[in-house]
């Protein structure tokens, strides 16, 4: 006969510390570059993310005082604690990075080592470094060594291996903790893999059993069941949640609720995402500027409107806009009318139904 296990099992009883720092919960915001930015990773924490860690910032001080590492370095009324992530291939550079970054703000540090990116890889930084452990290990660290005076805990964010033949996230991870790493996520894929296939959660259970600090899992959670499913079967300490919260930051909540109670919230309230997304994108142009603001605006928009009814129709007209008012207005308008089909979002499955029919 089946054991039922009550879905609270799932969640580990105790709280859960990076460092000195107390995580509000379990369900965590992926650093997406390029998406979340600070206005996006304050929308989440506000819908229910209990941490979030910065887009990576390169750790070359020559890029220090571009526009676009600026912007990654904008904390402005962030809610605690702010974790930066840098990335880069010199342990040195990697130090001093830590530093800088400890001086405008960041309460915890983490280091990529997950970033698939061509521009990344070439250079030995991201994913690539899974590949020389004798590096790896320098940087980590190098960075702990950086950060400890302040009293800044470091944490890793990794993949499986570089290739399913070179599995080393087990190794990698024993070694971070002798390190002073005080936290590891793990995508559940190799640097191979790309975003394909499917997030192999096993290796992270190997790690969560092996090592006593926190561990994360990483890869394709994208309902409250998935991430139910991933803490009960990996016994991991949280949920890392990347592309699923793309035009959907509410899933934050809607996964804690159903780990609480094992219940699914009901679809958000239109007027609720209307007001959710104005705010966002006053908050977006805030950060990146009229100009660039309407352009990168864009992509989160499509992510917000994909599934809903007539939302393709709208968001070819919507890039065609190229002021920020008019784009305001239009979403507005967008909204009433959804509004009209009634109070709650459509359910994205029926919806998809719908199209198909
Ligand atoms: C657009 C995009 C940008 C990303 N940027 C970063 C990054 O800056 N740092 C990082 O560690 N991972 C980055 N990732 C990887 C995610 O953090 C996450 O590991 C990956 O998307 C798998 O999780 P998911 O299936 O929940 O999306 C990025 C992923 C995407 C899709």
């Amino acid at each position: 006969m089946a054991t039922i296990v009550p879905l609270f099992l799932a969640i580990p009883l105790f709280m859960l510390f990076i460092g000195p720092h107390l995580i509000a919960n379990r369900v965590f915001v992926a650093p997406m570059a390029g998406v979340t930015d600070r206005p996006f990773r304050t929308l989440c924490k506000r819908l229910g993310a209990g941490y979030a860690v910065s887009e990576m910032i390169t750790s070359r001080p020559d890029l220090r005082d571009s526009l676009k590492t600026s912007k990654r370095l904008n904390h402005d009324g962030e809610a605690g604690p702010i974790a930066v992530q840098i990335a880069g291939t010199d342990a040195q550079m990697m130090a001093d990075a830590a530093r800088y970054n400890i001086d405008k703000g960041a309460q915890i540090i983490d280091i990529n080592m997950g970033c698939p990116a061509k521009k990344v890889c070439n250079k030995w930084a991201g994913s690539a470094l899974m590949q020389d452990e004798a590096l790896a290990i320098g940087i980590m660290q190098a960075v702990v060594a950086a950060a400890q005076p302040h009293g800044v805990p470091v944490t890793l964010k990794m993949r499986t291996g570089w290739r399913a033949d070179q599995l080393n996230a087990l190794p990698l991870a024993l070694a971070a903790e002798r390190s002073g790493i005080q936290m590891i996520t793990i995508h559940g894929r190799t640097r191979e893999m790309g975003y394909g296939g499917v997030a192999q959660h096993h290796t992270v259970a190997e790690i969560k059993s092996r090592v006593r600090v926190p561990v994360v899992a990483n890869g394709d959670i994208d309902s409250p069941q998935a991430a139910a499913w991933v803490l009960k079967q990996t016994g991991v300490d949280a949920v890392m949640i990347g592309r699923a919260a793309q035009g959907r930051p509410w899933i934050f909540r809607e996964i804690h609720h159903y780990l609480q109670t094992g219940e699914h919230l009901a679809q958000p309230l239109v007027a609720e995402v209307k007001r959710l997304m104005l705010e966002h994108m006053q908050d977006h142009y805030g950060l990146h500027g009229p100009d660039v603001g309407v352009r990168s605006v864009r992509k989160h928009l499509g992510w917000y409107v994909k599934d809903l009814p007539g939302g393709l129709a709208f968001r070819s007209a919507f890039n065609q806009l190229n002021d920020a008012e008019q784009q305001l207005r239009a979403t507005t308008d967008f909204w009433d009318q959804l509004a009209q089909l009634g109070d709650r979002l459509p359910d994205p499955v029926l919806n998809a139904a719908e199209t198909i029919q």
